[in-house]
């Protein structure tokens, strides 16, 4: 018991001082998901190459970086509705990962625009706008 514990807080403490180390992020963040439909392609970051449909765009708030954001994967996860016009607005699994392909411009609508797959893995696409949290890929242990 007492030793589960001990090797339980060593995890934690491994995991905080790879968050401080790593400069990214640890906790996930918050913000909005909408999403954007086909064709996906030409993408800023890779023209007319096609990539997974499990894409998304960023805005310049995720942030976009000037393209430094290309090809890194995200995490995303459903928190709730924005409108109270669905009743469920988040479905069971709630979290997805994407790879940024674009940029969501100026007038963006939310921190990231997804595919339409992507969003419908993790939410009702009536609901159009959802409230999300999400962390880079490569900073988050399962
Ligand atoms: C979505 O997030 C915003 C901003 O944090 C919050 O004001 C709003 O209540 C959230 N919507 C729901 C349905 O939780």
């Amino acid at each position: 018991m007492t030793a589960a514990r001990h090797s339980m807080a060593g995890v934690l403490v491994a995991v905080a001082v790879f968050c401080l180390f790593s400069g990214h992020p640890c906790a996930g963040e918050t913000g909005t998901a909408t999403f954007y439909t086909p064709p996906y392609i030409p993408s800023a970051c890779y023209g007319y190459v096609e990539q997974s449909e499990f894409l998304a765009a960023a805005s310049e708030d995720l942030p976009w970086n000037g393209g430094g954001a290309c090809g890194k994967k995200y995490k995303v996860t459903c928190l709730s509705g924005t409108n109270l016009g669905v009743d469920v607005p988040c479905k069971e699994g709630r979290s997805v990962t994407v790879t940024i392909v674009d940029l969501c411009p100026a007038g963006c609508r939310g921190t990231i625009d997804l595919s339409a797959a992507s969003f419908a893995e993790i939410a009702d696409p009536d609901e159009g706008k959802i409230n999300i949290s999400y962390e880079e890929y490569a900073t988050y242990i399962d």
